[in-house]
């Protein structure tokens, strides 16, 4: 006889958006059940004017992205996909890719113990599987930002080796943790840590070495691929606009402001 599992409960958002009734971010969480993506549903908020700090989240995405065009997939009821709506400054604007995993270590550290690293320029990633996954999209009109959407999908409770499509090395934070963690005390750390950092950018020194230091990407040999391009050599640093250092056998040095990291031997 096949044993039925148990449906996990469906997140509970109202609590989080109380408790962060003044902080800059979750004062204002739209759930919802179903959504293409939860990136489209915030660029919609934005259109139509709504507060900074709005936090969309949603159980499953039928068209969740990530980066390079692919498909995030999430499990119903067991991970987190959320979006979050930012209206920066043009500078600020090019901090949100330091600030977003910095908050997100801090949150997996303070909820789970756990101590996360991060894999150039924002996957966040536990015993070299990635973890989380961080999307930001951002809107320009003239030399303006109009807004910028922060993606994070994270997962927490699925356990990835369940899952055939699972492409890449993934774990979750269960799967790492022994035991399930709870999705809304994990949200509102995020959301609490990601408030903090977002409205103490004079604080932008300590966030800056707390990614710097994070990278486990430093010093190693890798491959970086965008689009057309590939280039190889040793990471050896990132600069103050977060673009990534690397050198190449030839002895030059290149800096590099995306593209997708991976590691050789
Ligand atoms: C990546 O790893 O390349 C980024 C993945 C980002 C996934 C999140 S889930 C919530 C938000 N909605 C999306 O469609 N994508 C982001």
């Amino acid at each position: 006889m096949s044993a039925r599992r148990k449906t996990p409960p469906a997140l509970k958002v109202e609590a989080i958006a109380a408790s962060l009734h003044s902080s800059a971010i979750g004062h204002r969480i739209l759930y919802l059940p179903v959504v293409t993506s939860t990136m489209d549903i915030a660029r919609q908020e934005a259109e139509r004017g709504a507060p900074e700090g709005t936090v969309v989240v949603a159980e499953e995405q039928t068209a969740g992205r990530a980066r390079f065009g692919r498909q995030w997939l999430s499990t119903p009821n067991q991970n987190l996909a959320f979006s979050v709506l930012l209206y920066p400054s043009r500078r600020t604007s090019t901090r949100l890719s330091t600030v977003t995993p910095v908050a997100v270590l801090r949150a997996i550290t303070k909820v789970t113990g756990l101590s996360a690293t991060l894999k150039w320029p924002n996957d966040v990633r536990l015993g070299e599987k990635k973890v989380c996954g961080i999307l930001i999209e951002a809107a320009f009109q003239d030399s303006q930002v109009r807004h910028a959407i922060l993606g994070i999908g994270i997962n927490v409770n699925f356990n990835p080796a369940e899952d055939p499509q699972a492409g890449f090395a993934a774990t979750s934070l269960a799967a790492e943790l022994g035991k399930p963690v709870s999705r809304e005390e994990l949200l509102q750390a995020i959301l609490t840590e990601l408030g903090l950092a977002y409205t103490h950018l004079r604080e932008w020194d300590r966030v800056w070495d707390e990614w710097r230091s994070s990278l486990e990407t430093l010093g190693r040999q890798v491959q970086v691929r965008w689009g057309e391009h590939l280039e190889e050599g040793v990471a050896e640093d990132v600069d103050s606009e977060g673009n990534l250092l690397l050198r190449r056998a030839d002895g030059t040095l290149v800096a590099l402001a995306a593209g997708e990291v991976t590691f050789q031997l």
